[in-house]
């Protein structure tokens, strides 16, 4: 078993499924009231160098229900934030927690902490991945629909950190994927070529449409990321076409599920129109961060 969870790569399809089961399990008591204190007396620490609702809170409130306690570190407010070296932070970390939970810029940030660090490491979002939330993301669909692993999947947008990890998905648990994204704005090509090397199922196009065409899994996310603010006018541009709106639906599947992270910026990558819809599962998407992380915290530091 790996001890971090940086990035869905480092994982067998076997190990992620087990999560996935943890995962029913954990949700199920969670809903029934019944105690799952799995991490009693265990602390995580959580270091947040980027803003965030739904990583910081599905993280602490995860921690809490399993019996232990997260510690929520801004950057800024570190000595991490003013210059101390990664290593020196990661190794007196470990010596205070039972896991590190980090949202950061750089993935070589994070794989240095991990490097240094004797506790598990978890990415909560870096600049190339977004692992727990495509676990997320493909647990909400097993609830939505029979054998999650042969639909097709298909990300309209931007090629970042989301789009990254769903190629890396693609490779382990084998599901059809269509990347549709502007020139110049595709997803990174080493992680194009080792999903590939894996023998992934991805058609890349740059037209939306095309990728759309009798999917059942429309995705999208924001066309400028956490540090690409003032990028914003420039790609609001190069993303024009790129919505995902009723017209783009009506090409799918007429029963296609509709995911987006959040943050969504209504009416620019998806409009609000398909985010109301009976196709939008959004806020299940949203909910099974917080029991998909549980399983994975219980996983690592249990
Ligand atoms: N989807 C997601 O990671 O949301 P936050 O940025 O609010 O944590
Ligand atoms: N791609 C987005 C995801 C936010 C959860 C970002 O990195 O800002």
């Amino acid at each position: 078993m790996n001890k971090d969870f940086l990035c869905l790569s480092d994982w067998s399809l076997e190990e992620l499924e087990k999560i996935f089961t943890l995962t029913s399990e954990l949700k199920s008591k969670q809903k029934a009231g019944m105690p799952h204190q799995l991490l009693e007396g265990k602390t995580l620490g959580m270091l947040f160098e980027k803003s965030s609702t739904r990583t910081r809170v599905s993280f602490e409130a995860g921690m809490f229900h399993l019996g232990g306690h997260a510690l929520f570190l801004a950057s800024g407010n570190t000595q991490m934030g003013r210059g101390e070296p990664i290593k020196d932070t990661a190794r007196c970390m470990a010596r205070y927690v039972d896991g590190v939970m980090i949202r950061t810029y750089s993935q070589q940030a994070i794989e240095e902490f991990a490097k240094y660090s004797s506790v598990p490491v978890i990415n909560g979002l870096t600049d190339s991945y977004h692992p727990c939330q495509i676990m997320a993301d493909l647990f909400t669909v097993s609830e939505h629909r029979e054998n999650y692993r042969e639909l097709t999947y298909c990300w309209i947008g931007d090629g970042n950190n989301m789009a990254n990890s769903w190629i890396n998905a693609a490779a382990v648990f084998g599901f059809a994927l269509r990347v549709a994204t502007p020139v110049g704005y595709e997803p990174d090509a080493e992680v194009c070529k080792r999903a590939a090397d894996a023998g992934a199922k991805i058609f890349y196009t740059n037209d939306p449409r095309e990728a759309a065409q009798g999917a059942q899994v429309l995705n999208t996310d924001v066309w400028a990321s956490m540090g690409q603010e003032e990028e914003q006018q420039e790609r609001a541009k190069a993303f024009a076409g790129y919505q995902i709106n009723m017209d783009l639906v009506s090409l799918a599947d007429p029963d296609c599920v509709v995911m987006h992270c959040l943050p969504a910026h209504r009416d620019e990558e998806i409009t609000d129109e398909v985010m109301e819809s009976r196709h939008a599962i959004i806020y299940d998407e949203a909910e099974n961060r917080l029991h998909v992380q549980k399983a994975i915290m219980a996983t690592l530091m249990g």
